[in-house]
């Protein structure tokens, strides 16, 4: 199939290359000159996992270009994926100016060259978005077109594989001539039998929000199970399994944190609580997970603040990961940030390391925690004589460390762990203060 795929941010790559990978035609068109010199040069901009490798193949095989030209990918395309951004706006409701204002392109071109086209919004859009784009279209011209929604559920870190294997594909569209090209076109990423779930776009549109928010919710509520666990000297770990084993529950996504981060979860989870207060309806279990997860992001810095009192002020600290989860250099709304800044307004100084994330932490940390952090070019330079580590990102190279290193190395071993890694026998055998979220704190 002919394929554009309008924007080039992390959803349009993704989706284009991948479409390329299985064999369409695809032309990628931005705005951006530069970004697009580049992509034709072979960078990737974005780091994700395998992206790479793909890429490097669909443009060797000649399956995916990039161009600024929007009205020679129109006429070129059966298929128009709007994977364009949508920033929250003012009043927390996503700003749809950037999807609008390429609608009303579109149906410019359509009327120029009235041939039938899909169009599909891939990117996270407020319900009734695909309405509004029709309109838009419509008011343009009488050719005849589809509107489409068609999340995405790619989580990054994973997004290759994710677009590759999808568990579902929901496309949401009244037409039967529009779902069946998005079936034929998602049929090869479902041949293990996953299914392919068309619906009407408002259902569409409402499921993404539904997916987030109940993810994020399902995290927060084993948050709040680990605060309690805390309280009554009981292990998350345990309860976990313990209720994990459950397939009604399931085992995925009930790990306790330093709470949610990233581009999606707290955006979707603001911006679905707003569409219902816009519709008379108040979310209230969306309030309290928003809540909870705020102070979730610096309850470590309470337990630090509990266990070393006024002398935390003068301490140094080192700081292992900054990117929200690991296998990203995405720094949206992640923990660190808030921590840092905590950490910094407290006096205290800070060292950190991160594989991938120090240049985007640079350009998106607080002043506080800026003016009070230094950059380690590893991970063990940065335990060298600190006083305390806090582990804020589950990086692979942090799960299996020599833990005989923290003695050695810190000033003394005190271990204020975001992300559960430790086993609590091995650090009690290594003589090592170990403080992790819902579990009973060790040699504290
Ligand atoms: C998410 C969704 O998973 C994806 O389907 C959607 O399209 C975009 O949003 P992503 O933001 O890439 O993807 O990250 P994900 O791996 O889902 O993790 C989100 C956050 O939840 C991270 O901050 C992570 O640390 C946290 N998390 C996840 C937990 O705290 N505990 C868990 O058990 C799982």
């Amino acid at each position: 199939m002919k394929i554009g795929v309008i924007g080039t941010g992390y959803v349009g790559l993704v989706s284009g290359t991948c479409f390329a990978d299985s064999g369409n035609d695809v032309i990628c068109v931005d705005i951006d000159e530069k970004k697009v010199e580049k992509m034709r040069n072979g960078e990737v901009p974005i780091y994700e996992p395998g992206l790479n490798r793909v890429f490097d193949r669909s443009i060797r095989e000649k399956r995916l270009s990039f161009t600024t030209d929007l009205e020679d990918t129109f006429q070129k395309s059966d298929i128009i994926f709007l994977c364009l951004p949508t920033p929250p706006g003012a009043d927390g409701q996503a700003d749809l100016s950037f999807v609008l204002n390429v609608a009303d392109q579109l149906g410019d071109l359509f009327n120029k060259y009235p041939d039938y086209k899909v169009v599909v919004n891939k990117s996270t859009v407020p319900v009734g978005t695909a309405d509004k784009v029709r309109e838009k279209i419509a008011a343009k011209t009488d050719t005849e077109f589809d509107v489409v929604s068609n999340p995405e559920f790619l989580r990054e870190g994973a997004a290759v594989e994710d677009f590759m294997y999808p568990e579902r594909v929901v496309v949401g569209t009244r037409s039967e001539k529009a779902a069946k090209m998005m079936k034929t076109l998602y049929e090869p990423f479902v041949r293990s039998g996953n299914p392919i779930i068309i619906m009407d776009e408002r259902s569409s549109e409402l499921t993404k929000y539904a997916a987030n928010a109940m993810l994020a919710t399902k995290i927060t509520f084993m948050n709040e199970i680990a605060n309690i666990c805390e309280r009554v000297g009981a292990n998350v770990d345990n309860v976990r399994r313990g209720i994990g084993t459950d397939s009604r529950i399931g085992k995925r996504f009930l790990f306790a944190g330093i709470g949610y981060g990233g581009s999606c979860f707290p955006k979707d989870v603001q911006a679905i609580h707003h569409t219902a207060g816009q519709h008379g309806y108040d979310f209230k279990i969306l309030d309290s997970v928003m809540k909870v997860n705020e102070s979730q992001k610096v309850s470590i810095v309470e337990k630090m603040k509990k266990h070393y009192g006024d002398s935390l002020k003068g301490k140094t600290v080192g700081v292992w990961g900054l990117s929200f989860k690991p296998e990203t250099d995405d720094i949206r709304e992640a923990p660190s940030l808030y921590i840092t800044d905590a950490l910094g307004k407290l006096g205290v100084k800070m060292k950190a390391y991160d594989p991938e994330a120090i240049e985007t932490f640079k350009e998106a940390a607080t002043e506080d925690a800026l003016n009070n952090i230094e950059f380690a070019s590893d991970r063990d330079a940065v335990l060298d004589g600190v006083d305390a580590l806090v582990i804020c990102t589950e990086w692979n190279e942090f799960r299996r460390p020599d833990l005989e290193n923290f003695t050695k190395l810190m000033k003394e071993p005190v271990l204020f762990d975001g992300r559960n890694l430790y086993d609590l026998e091995r650090a009690e055998e290594a003589g090592i203060t170990y403080i992790s979220v819902g579990r009973p704190s060790v040699n504290a």
